[in-house]
């Protein structure tokens, strides 16, 4: 049904795409409005929305408030518990399935609950080591990427486990050489490639973790391409759980702050990601993970790489790393057509 600007309310969904007076797209159909999003359209001369009834009639409008004092509380609950399995790991002691089997309930909460997953993780700030946090991130987005993948419970739960343990085997590697603030030497980096297989070892004996855990672990440095390690295998030989948390590897350590580089914005890792699709990556988790990750973007503000700022209006769905910058009333930006990118989110 088509309904006032004056009459929407946060939280209702967008029926039909709204078009501007020249016919480009400014919303597509099925996001979900925010205050935010409303207040633009009004500004944008937009009188008539064509909302979704069926949406309307069952939905509350969401407290974003709420959601993310939630989100904050069970992400630190998560963390938490992540730095006491990864002690416990380095001290050789055998680890508790149970603390395990905890953040995993918390994360799949997490996921339950959450809309902007990733706009809420790049806003947590946290005293723990990189390996703590890393881990848990790569949990979190790996559990993610099975849902959206539609996989069955029971695997969303196991990846998680996986995604959570994928680095132990770093706890075996010398700290001088996991952070070194320079460049490795070539021992240095064949000795960080060790990790996959420690981690795998370590795991191994312990028969009551399923064996598509410790694949994941053993083979999230595979590449389809067979330029990974440790084994160099290629396309379907690499087990799902590897290719999942792959992708989810490279987009957090590329988000995260590093010794030797600034963390990257999400949209320059999109387009990382999405050339590593046409190579390293698996090419359909890595379009999944995309066109999730990077929808909730539309109504912030980003920094570009002129030194412009505007705001997202519109993701491309084929090219979700260069989405439409509206950068005030009369200039929009197709990022598809222009050299600029986006270095930033000014806010989220
Ligand atoms: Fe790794």
């Amino acid at each position: 049904m088509w309904v006032k600007i004056s009459d929407l309310t946060p939280g209702t969904k967008v029926g039909k795409d709204i078009l501007t007076k020249h016919g480009s797209i400014l919303l597509t159909q099925g996001t979900v409005l925010t205050e935010y999003l409303i207040n633009r359209l009004k500004e944008m001369g937009i009188t008539e929305v064509f909302v979704e009834t069926e949406f309307l009639q069952k939905s509350e409008p969401p407290n974003e408030r709420e959601d993310v004092i939630t989100f904050n509380d069970k992400y630190q609950q998560c963390l938490i518990l992540t730095s006491q399995l990864l002690d416990s790991i380095e001290e050789g002691k055998k680890f508790s399935l149970e603390l395990l089997r905890e953040i995993a309930c918390i994360v799949l909460e997490i996921l339950r609950n959450t809309t902007n997953l990733w706009g809420r993780i790049l806003n947590q700030r946290t005293e723990t080591t990189y390996l703590n946090k890393h881990s848990l991130n790569v949990g979190i987005l790996s559990g993610a990427m099975g849902k959206w993948l539609e996989l069955k419970d029971g695997e969303i739960r196991r990846l998680i486990y996986s995604g959570i343990l994928h680095d132990i085997g770093k706890l075996k590697i010398s700290k001088s050489i996991l952070d070194k603030p320079s460049k490795l030497t070539e021992e240095e980096f064949k000795e960080i490639q060790k990790h996959p297989v420690f981690g795998f070892q370590m795991l191994a004996t312990r028969p009551e973790i399923s064996k598509d855990i410790t694949l994941g672990v053993l083979s999230h440095h595979e590449r389809v391409d067979g330029s990974g390690y440790p084994h160099g295998l290629k396309g379907d030989s690499i087990h799902l759980f590897g290719k999942i948390i792959a992708v989810a590897d490279v987009f957090d350590a590329m988000s995260s702050n590093k010794t030797y580089r600034e963390k990257h914005s999400p949209f320059i890792i999109a387009e990382e990601i999405s050339k590593s699709s046409f190579g390293t990556l698996d090419p359909k988790v890595s379009r999944i993970f995309l066109d999730n990750i990077t929808r909730f973007y539309v109504g912030n503000k980003v920094l570009l790489s002129d030194g412009r700022t505007g705001d997202i209006i519109y993701i491309n769905p084929s090219d979700t790393h260069r989405p439409v910058i509206k950068i005030n009333d009369n200039t929009f930006l197709d990022l598809r057509k222009e050299k600029v990118r986006i270095v930033d989110i000014v806010s989220l």
